[in-house]
């Protein structure tokens, strides 16, 4: 039997799945590692500790594994997008590693916007200037670390420095670099121009690869210290939600996933890269060769419920807390919520802006506050599918997968909001499995990334839409809508507030 391995660097921890060739996760192994929160709005991480668990998770998958080490063809990552990583001459790391939720650069994505115009910046990279993305983090250390600057050569996001470091070979590829704002996302090069005007060196942006390339083998030290072997090939990979639609089949036009978990995402395959949605939603390159997909994010998706759950319910586990969900009419008898915990990003990339629950009535239990919270992170994800919508796109059909897909409820609750049918995959293994298809596709196992997908994935169940509450989740979504622009101003207002 031969093998793969997929290595998701998530945010908290890396998942590390083993796959035989019939699609099978035969082991899981996750470690996880602390993220460093030093001010409100930073957060960071050690790139060091992203290794060593890899390394350490590596070696407890071989050491559970009862087959031989040869039989392991490749592996592949699937990575939490945006993060910077800045090496010096000698990829030694420079700083801790600066996420894709942090948020203290919002005076560097005015700058980008004023040196180099907002509508040409969208046109070059897709994409608004965000916080979160790469090329404001860089202009940040620029600025408030000119020393440390100095000595950058190069930077990579997570999982490219994870794979440089088990394989010295340093790049990056399309899906990923898709997300740093320095790629013009549609000639698949490094943007000259965007460099240029904001006076920074080309040369830090590494080579790129496709995500299926063969970028050579693990080191004799890694294979020592994880008991692979040494003739394991290494494929590039893909960024997080690249490889999340890969993993879940999202390989053809008009495909799309709704997937909850931390924070929540809409993705629609695409094509071609040259649609215009203006930035209002982001557009990326997919983790397979020369498509695209374009998604929308809710920041706080997944953690509302968790947050809300730790907050009100603490005693209570997730089961207990949505048991009777069902029970409470559409639209929480007259509550609404919004799930602008940490700020939002589509359809409002707006990092000031905090949550609400509106309507509360002496009447309310915490049943009704919790499928507020159900119904307000999808009213945010329904966002997205309305852009995706107004702009051509035929949705009729959304696979949920995460968090949000392993209550009933809710999966009818997507049913009814997104006016579309939802499926249920039968095994869903995120990016993963994503990453280990790229590492199987990359070892010749399938003609194509699809003929994998068709090879592996199932669906179990489907929830259809019920017209009856279509129709009042559809007045419900406009009150919605209108909680962002009344509280905006009051929100700028709380800032003074918080700590
Ligand atoms: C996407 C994004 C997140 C991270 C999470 O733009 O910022 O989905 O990739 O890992």
């Amino acid at each position: 039997m031969s093998y793969v391995i997929g290595v998701d660097l998530g945010t908290s921890a890396v998942k590390l799945l083993l796959v035989n060739k019939s699609g099978e996760v035969v082991e899981e192994i996750s470690k996880d590692y602390p993220l460093i929160q030093e001010k409100t709005g930073y957060s960071e991480q050690r790139p060091e500790d992203w290794v060593e668990q890899t390394i350490a998770g590596l070696k407890d998958l071989v050491d559970q594994f009862d087959g031989s080490v040869s039989e392991i063809e490749g592996m592949s990552f699937s990575g939490q997008m945006h993060g910077l990583v800045l090496l010096d001459e000698n990829n030694e790391v420079l700083r801790n590693a600066i996420l894709w939720n942090d948020t203290r650069t919002t005076k560097q994505c005015q700058t980008i916007y004023e040196k180099i115009g907002k509508e040409k910046f969208i046109e070059i990279t897709k994409n608004l200037a965000l916080e979160g993305f790469t090329l404001p983090k860089i202009l940040w250390v620029k600025e408030n670390e000119p020393e440390l600057f100095a000595k950058a050569k190069t930077f990579v996001l997570p999982k490219d420095y994870l794979r440089y470091r088990l394989t010295e070979a340093l790049h990056m590829e399309y899906s990923d670099a898709a997300g740093t704002s320095l790629l013009d996302i549609h000639a698949k090069e490094w943007s000259n121009e965007i460099c240029d005007l904001l006076d920074l060196d080309v040369s830090i942006c590494p080579p790129l690869v496709n995500s299926h390339d063969n970028v050579g083998k693990i080191t004799e030290r890694v294979a020592e210290a994880t008991g692979l072997s040494a003739n394991t090939d290494v494929f590039a990979g893909g960024a997080d939600n690249a490889c999340g639609a890969i993993g879940s089949g999202i390989l053809s036009e008009g495909k799309t996933f709704a997937s909850i978990g931390t924070s929540g995402v809409v993705l629609s395959y695409e094509s071609t890269g040259d649609k215009d949605y203006k930035g209002k939603v982001h557009y990326f390159n997919h983790g397979e060769e020369d498509a695209y997909y374009a998604m929308g994010v809710t920041l706080s998706a997944g953690y509302s419920l968790s947050w809300f759950k730790d907050t009100f319910a603490k005693d209570q586990d997730f089961q207990e807390l949505l048991e009777g969900v069902g029970d409470v009419p559409v639209g929480s008898n007259g509550l609404l919520f919004t799930p602008y915990l940490v700020g939002e990003r589509t359809p409002h990339a707006d990092s000031q802006i905090r949550g609400s629950f509106i309507g509360m009535d002496s009447s309310h239990t915490i049943k009704e506050f919790a499928r507020a919270v159900l119904e307000g992170i999808t009213f945010s994800l329904h966002e997205s599918i309305a852009i995706f919508r107004e702009n051509g796109k035929n949705i009729d059909t959304v696979y949920s997968i995460g968090g949000g897909a392993k209550n009933a409820d809710w999966l009818q609750i997507q049913a009814d909001i997104f006016n579309a049918t939802i499926v249920k995959l039968k095994s869903e293994q995120g990016p993963g499995m994503g990453a280990a298809m790229l590492a199987a596709y990359g070892s010749g196992w399938y003609a194509s990334l699809k003929e994998g997908a068709d090879t592996i994935l199932e669906d179990a169940e489907t929830y259809e839409p019920i017209p009856e509450n279509v129709e009042k989740y559809q007045n419900l979504f406009r009150l919605y809508q209108e909680v962002y622009h009344q509280t905006e101003s009051i929100n700028q207002g709380l800032m003074a507030f918080r700590n």
